[in-house]
């Protein structure tokens, strides 16, 4: 109960504001709403010039200046896009019969906790990004404290990753190229999936 609502608000009231080259997408004006509405223009958003000559700054590592591309994707997809990634993880993560590759621990989540989810995951994935980890604070658990119990499996973390975020990222306009390359290796190197693979 304590954490009902709010963190919602707190965690992506942010997204509207943060990537300058958002600020002509329409989809990012639905970030308060929690991205329900960011159906339009991740395409869009994905050809943002954050980081180039001239446009606003990004709040987060700007294109170009990260360690690897994985550092660059927020600035380089924008707050819209994230925001509709998350808005498809979640629905696929939830989708009827989705329970026979990856478990039932979604299916199982009550509402608040689905939603509590859906706000935190938000914000992790913009730091994991490159994010600015102040204007985006992720309130959730470290990984292991919010896996413990779930008793999550290889078999259904690789599906995950192929058939819930791979499948989200491609809806959101993601050429395989950078899913493979920048997307890919923070949630596939074995220091963050052991803590999530518990069986
Ligand atoms: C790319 C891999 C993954 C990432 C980045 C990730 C990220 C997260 C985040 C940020 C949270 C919120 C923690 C909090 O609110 O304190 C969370 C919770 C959760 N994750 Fe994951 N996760 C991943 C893989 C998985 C997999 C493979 C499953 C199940 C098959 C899973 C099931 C869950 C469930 C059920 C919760 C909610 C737990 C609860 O509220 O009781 N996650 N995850």
């Amino acid at each position: 109960m304590k954490r009902a609502i709010l963190p919602i608000t707190l965690v992506l009231a942010p997204l509207a504001v943060a990537c300058g080259s958002d600020s002509s997408d329409p989809a990012a004006g639905a970030a308060g709403a929690g991205g329900g509405a960011a159906g339009s223009g991740a395409g869009g958003a994905s050809g943002g010039a954050a980081g180039a000559g001239g446009a606003p700054a990004c709040k987060g590592i700007a294109v170009g200046q990260g360690k690897s591309c994985s550092e660059e994707m927020f600035c380089k997809y924008g707050e819209a896009a994230f925001l509709k990634v998350n808005d498809l993880i979640v629905a696929k993560a939830t989708a009827t019969g989705i329970e026979a590759n990856i478990g039932d621990s979604f299916t199982k989540l009550t509402p608040e906790k689905a939603a509590i989810f859906k706000a935190n995951l938000g914000a992790f994935l913009i730091n994991a990004y490159g994010g600015d980890k102040t204007a985006y604070k992720y309130q959730g658990s470290d990984m292991k404290t919010a896996h413990a119990g779930l008793q999550i499996t290889q078999a259904q973390y690789s599906a995950f990753v192929s058939m819930v975020i791979v499948p989200a990222l491609t809806e959101a306009g993601v050429p395989s190229d950078d899913i493979t390359n920048c997307f890919a290796p923070p949630i596939t190197s074995d220091a963050f999936v052991k803590d999530i693979v518990t069986k």
